[in-house]
């Protein structure tokens, strides 16, 4: 546990006790309250330097922007440090726009992407001088009409949507087996192919409007460098088709998008697959086995399930950032020059949203009861106070977190729990983890939650969003603060014929 507690350098084990920096995650719990993000700058800082170091090796020949999702993480406490890093920014709507703004980043070094981008929102985004990422053949011309009237020229580049008919393995996305290629395909994200020579000519013309580059992003479908070597590849030929189509044009930049994976990468598509092929073969087993009575049936499931209930096997480390920046430029090199089209002077630009923000954060949660039966069959749950809709992104992906005791990191495992929050729903953090003897109070550390989790938290069952505190060193600051059960209401309207009636006063006798 511990090795892989340690592939992130904020994180340490001390006398058994796990540390973010400096400060022990008990310690955090008990100034600032269960349950609790919590940020660590420097990981942050350090993963934002291997992203630009990493890349700006691997691309020698132009400049290199590390553009990082704001979306994945929306504390602007972490977005200053970024800014002050000198990062850019992937901002996909007006808000996020507004909030990187705030930060101090360069508007230059900022992509406005998404789709069905209102008037208002281009005019802002031509008016702060950020690139503009085309998601919508109608979009061009929006921002012609208001550049021109406010006496600029925008910078646009057209996010692209090729084919990607070598990518055949599983999408990660998708429950069921679906192939990459035709994942990204569904998905709504990226000018359809048929239009861009048409779009490209047309922006080419326009006066007010400054054609400067190519983006993609297909997401992280899979972690692997197969994949990124395939997606590359893709992204070179449409390069080189479009370069080809639209006469001497060449592109100034080309963005590859995100989706590189965080180390202890916790994306588990494959673990749920596993699940649900040995469920295919168990159900009809169980069906036939209630044919023998209960009493049978439920000792068959007892011992069945103590061999079920395993710890899952820890799934290895996802390639490191340098690895990901080797592939994706030296791939992407390779096909534009095969293809005849020069890198020399291109500015290359990444927007890793979970690769970056993923392990600076962990989720701190209390232990509020450990539950046991043993009849029909033999189940134990550990009980947090925090819940799934806290980690509603990594619900939605299927994530499955190392979960880690904090003031007991090394406590040899004694059973196998269910770690659940304390919605209504199952709400199953952690199924069938291997847990030591825990007491009510202890403190569990969820890692790998500093991408998306925050930030799509919701307030299911009415439960206020916990603080986030980022650590700095020895100290810890709160950075969003708690929210309190007042907040949860606090933009309901009641309309005046349904306010609760005044009590009546009590009649005198
Ligand atoms: C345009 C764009 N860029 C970058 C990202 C970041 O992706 P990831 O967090 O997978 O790196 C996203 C995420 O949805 C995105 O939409």
């Amino acid at each position: 546990m511990q090795e892989r507690i340690v592939a992130s350098r904020c994180l340490s084990v001390r006398e058994g006790r796990l540390f973010v920096e400096d400060v022990s995650a008990v310690e955090l719990v008990e100034r600032f309250g269960s349950p609790l993000f919590v940020l660590s700058e420097a990981q942050l800082r350090s993963n934002y330097r291997r992203y630009r170091d990493g890349f700006a090796a691997g691309w020698p020949e132009g400049p290199v922007d590390v553009l990082p999702a704001f979306k994945a993480n929306l504390s602007l406490a972490a977005r200053r440090v970024l800014s002050e890093e000198g990062a850019g920014a992937d901002v996909y709507s007006p808000g996020e726009l507004a909030g990187v703004l705030s930060t101090g980043v360069d508007p230059e070094r900022v992509s406005a992407n998404g789709g069905g981008k209102t008037r208002e929102h281009l005019a802002n985004c031509v008016a702060a001088g950020v690139r503009i990422t085309v998601e919508d053949p109608e979009e061009i011309d929006v921002i012609e009409e208001v550049a021109a009237s406010l006496g600029k020229r925008a910078r646009i580049r057209l996010r692209v949507k090729p084919p990607l008919p070598s990518l055949w393995k599983p999408t990660d996305f998708a429950r069921l087996l679906i192939p990459i290629d035709l994942g990204f395909q569904v998905y709504k994200s990226g000018i359809p192919r048929e239009y861009l020579v048409d779009l490209g000519r047309r922006a080419l013309a326009l006066p007010h409007v400054e054609l400067v580059g190519l983006h993609l992003h297909a997401g992280r479908h899979s972690a692997s460098l197969w994949y990124w070597r395939g997606l590359m590849r893709h992204f070179g030929d449409l390069v080189a088709d479009l370069c080809a189509a639209w006469g001497d044009w060449r592109p100034a930049e080309l963005d590859v998008g995100g989706g590189m994976a965080t180390p202890r990468d916790p994306h588990s598509r494959m673990l749920e697959r596993g699940e649900f092929l040995a469920s295919l073969v168990g159900f009809p087993a169980l069906t036939a086995l209630r044919a023998l009575g209960a009493a049978t049936y439920h000792a068959t499931l007892a011992r069945l399930i103590g061999s079920l209930l395993h710890e899952h096997p820890r799934r290895p480390l996802a390639p490191s950032i340098e690895d990901y920046a080797a592939t994706i430029t030296t791939e992407l090199r390779a096909r534009l020059h095969a293809r005849g089209v020069p890198t020399a002077g291109v500015r290359l630009q990444v927007e890793p949203g979970r690769g970056l923000y993923g392990d600076c954060g962990l989720h701190l949660a209390r232990v509020k009861l450990v539950k046991r039966q043993t009849e029909p069959v033999p189940l134990a749950w550990v009980l947090t106070d925090t819940t799934e809709f806290f980690l509603a992104c990594g619900t939605m992906e299927a994530n499955r977190y190392d979960v880690v005791v904090a003031d007991a990191v090394d406590a040899p495992a004694v059973m196998t729990a269910e770690i659940v929050g304390h919605s209504c729903g199952p709400d199953r953090l952690a199924p069938s983890a291997p847990v030591p003897e825990l007491r009510p109070g202890q403190v569990l550390a969820f890692l790998d939650t500093g991408a998306y989790q925050e930030a799509s938290a919701s307030n299911f069952n009415a439960l206020p969003r916990p603080a986030t505190v980022m650590v700095h060193g020895g100290e810890a600051e709160i950075v969003k603060t708690a929210e309190r059960i007042d907040d949860v209401f606090a933009r309901d309207v009641v309309p005046r014929r349904l306010a609760v009636p005044e009590p009546r006063p009590a009649r005198s006798a």
